[in-house]
This record gives structure tokens, sequence and C-alpha cells, in this order.
């Protein structure tokens, strides 16, 4: 290994009784998955060839990226952001789907080889769609690479395994939600993805994620890395619950952080843009991809789903809804992290 390309951080593999208990519940991964450096983030064993690409791609300073921990409202910004840096050019946006416009950094690492194949043969009578599932396989900082324009950049990533350099050279959006918003939002998400295909119900998932046993946990240490970052210049962080209680607030942060201005007639239409009604029927950002290529599996759930907040009541019994208000609360003891709808 280069210097260039060194990687700080040991991966080390789930050990091999939880691992084959993981993959029952988890059919999309074939081989297992691994955990990484001191906070221990959990992956599928793919980030091993995709770690050290990550962590040393190059950076622009016009580069701008949307992260989060996943089901967080990545989308609904990666919108928002985009328009607003783009002088809300909605003919652009209508007509090139998000998936192109920002290319998801790791995908990649979760999509398994053996899965790679079955989806390549399932799609070997359309070019058109090879095409497509070859951009979607592809590691995220080959597609970026290729980008001669500004790039927009979706990332599940914590801070510590992006570019340690990122926030001195360019711009993030970070997102984060109500954590058990998060679990069932993300709970749906996997069962509807070929590449997780969980199959597991709710409460054994919520288990998993509390236990830091599911892609891209341990979720506090994720969300703790980027509000230690809050007031860095070049990072704008906000709570989807932010967004859900007020937009236009929102949109003008959003717009002050790129330096733009817009008249309160521009905010409003970006709105209804935004609204989860519009958003729902807008093909543009339905992950319409994963539908053709098959990855998603058909039926009545999309991508974009409820968008409300407080939805995990109807998944948590009691004893869930203890153990997760302990969760946090713990989560919440070493940091000054504050979820702005939890406070009194
Ligand atoms: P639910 O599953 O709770 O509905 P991400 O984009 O990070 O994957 O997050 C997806 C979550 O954001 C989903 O939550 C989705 O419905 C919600 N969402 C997406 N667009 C939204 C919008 N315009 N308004 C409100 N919520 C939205």
């Amino acid at each position: 290994m280069g210097v260039e390309n060194q990687f700080p951080f040991e991966i080390v593999d789930v050990e091999q009784d939880l691992n084959k208990k993981l993959l029952k519940y988890f059919t999309g991964e074939y081989t297992g998955f691994v955990r990484v450096g001191p906070k221990k983030y959990f992956f599928p064993q793919k980030y091993k060839q995709e770690a050290a690409n990550i962590y040393n791609m190059p950076l622009r300073p016009t580069d701008v990226f949307v992260t989060s921990y996943p089901r967080s409202g990545t989308t609904w910004t990666q919108e928002l952001v985009w328009m607003v840096a783009n002088d809300l050019d909605y003919e652009t946006s209508n007509a090139i789907p998000l998936t192109e416009r920002y290319p998801f950094l790791e995908f990649s690492i979760c999509v398994h080889p053996e899965n790679e194949v079955k989806f390549r043969e399932e799609n070997s009578h359309n070019e058109e769609n090879l095409k497509i599932l070859e951009f979607v396989c592809q590691p995220g900082t080959d597609q970026l690479a290729a980008i001669p324009t500004r790039r927009f950049i979706k990332s599940h990533m914590p801070l510590s395994l992006l570019p340690p350099t990122l926030l001195d050279t360019c711009k993030m959006v970070y997102v984060a939600r109500d954590p058990r918003d998060v679990a069932v939002s993300f709970y749906h998400l996997n069962r509807l993805m070929r590449t997780q295909g969980y199959i597991g119900d709710f409460k054994t998932f919520w288990n998993f994620f509390i236990q830091d046993l599911h892609h891209w946990t341990p979720y506090f240490e994720h969300l703790k890395e980027a509000w230690d970052k809050r007031d860095n210049p070049n990072m704008l962080f906000f709570f989807y619950e932010e967004l859900s209680k007020d937009l236009p607030r929102a949109v003008r942060r959003v717009a002050k952080f790129f330096g733009k201005q817009f008249t309160d007639e521009q905010v409003d239409r970006l709105c209804d843009h935004l609204s989860i009604d519009n958003f729902k029927n807008n093909k543009a950002v339905n992950y319409e991809v994963m539908k053709i290529v098959g990855i998603q599996i058909p039926g009545e759930q999309s991508f974009i789903r409820k968008g409300k907040s407080g939805g995990w009541r109807d998944y948590f019994d009691e004893e869930m809804t203890q153990q997760a208000e302990q969760w946090i609360a713990d989560n919440l003891r070493d940091t000054d992290l504050r979820f702005p709808h939890l406070e009194i």
C-alpha cells in the first residue's frame, strides 16, 4: 500500500457465531461484517476494499457533501441543498435523477459480488439497465473522479472515515433525526432493498441497531462526530425535526450557508417542491433506478415513505419504549448534543 493510500484504522471481522446469526437476517450479504477503528463502525465486509480509497479521496474546494446516518432525511436535504446551490434550477432538478446528481459515495460496499452477478443476469436483456447497474455498483470515488463540474456527494460515512481535511477544504451539510424514527424507517428500507434483504421483525432489527450491529452504527458516535464540528464554517448541522417544523427557516439557513439570497416567493415555491406530497410523486428523487434494475423489491412501498416525526410509537411496545429512553439518555450523558424536539 502506498503512503498516499494509507488507512489509519484497524478493520476487524465480526466474530464467527455472531456473523452467522446476522447473515441469517440480512440475506443480501453473503460473506459477513466488519468493525472499524476505535468506535467500531459496522459495515459489510466489502468496506475493506473501499476504506482507503474513501479516506484518501481527492477533494475539490467546490465539493458539497450531504451526510447523515441513513434514514435521517438525507434525500430531503440533498434536494434542498442542490436547489439552493444551483439557484433554484427546477428544470435540471426535474430532468436529472438525484442519484445522478449526487453519487452515493459508499453504496458499492452494500452490493455483494454474488448479488452483483445476479442483478447483471436479471438485467442482461436490457443494455440501458446494465448501464444503470454499472453506475450504481461502481465505487463512488470512481464516479466522482469522472465528474468535471461541481460535485454533490451523498454519504452516510461518519466524519472520521472520510478524508481528514474535508472540513478545511469543502462544505458539508449533516442531518440528524430521532433514532427511534430512524430505526423504523431503516427497518422498512432494509426489507425493501435486496442489497440488505432483511427478513426479521422490527424488534430484532431494533436490538441490532442499539447493539451497534447494523450498517453505519454506532448511531450516537456518528452524530456526535458531526455535532462536535457544527461551529466549523464549512459545516451546517440540522435536524430532520427542524425541517419538519419550519422548512422555510431551514431553506434560509442553507441559503446563507451557500451565500444565496431568495425572495419570500422563491422560498415558498421551494418549500412546496420539497413537501412530502410533492416529493412522493417526484420520480427524480424517489430512487427510481433501484426499481428499474430490480434492487428494490416491487410493491406498494417506496423509498420516500411517510415523512412524519414520531411514527415510531406504532412500533415500540412498553419495554422497547423504556429501553429506548434509557439508551438515548445514556448516550447523551457525555455530550451537549440535544434533539430540539426532545427539549422541554
Ligand atoms: P420515513 O420512512 O419515516 O417516512 P433518507 O433520505 O435519509 O433515506 O431518509 C428517508 C426518510 O426521510 C423517510 O422517512 C422519508 O419518508 C423521509 N422524507 C423524504 N423526503 C421527505 C420530505 N420531503 N418530507 C418529509 N420527510 C421526507
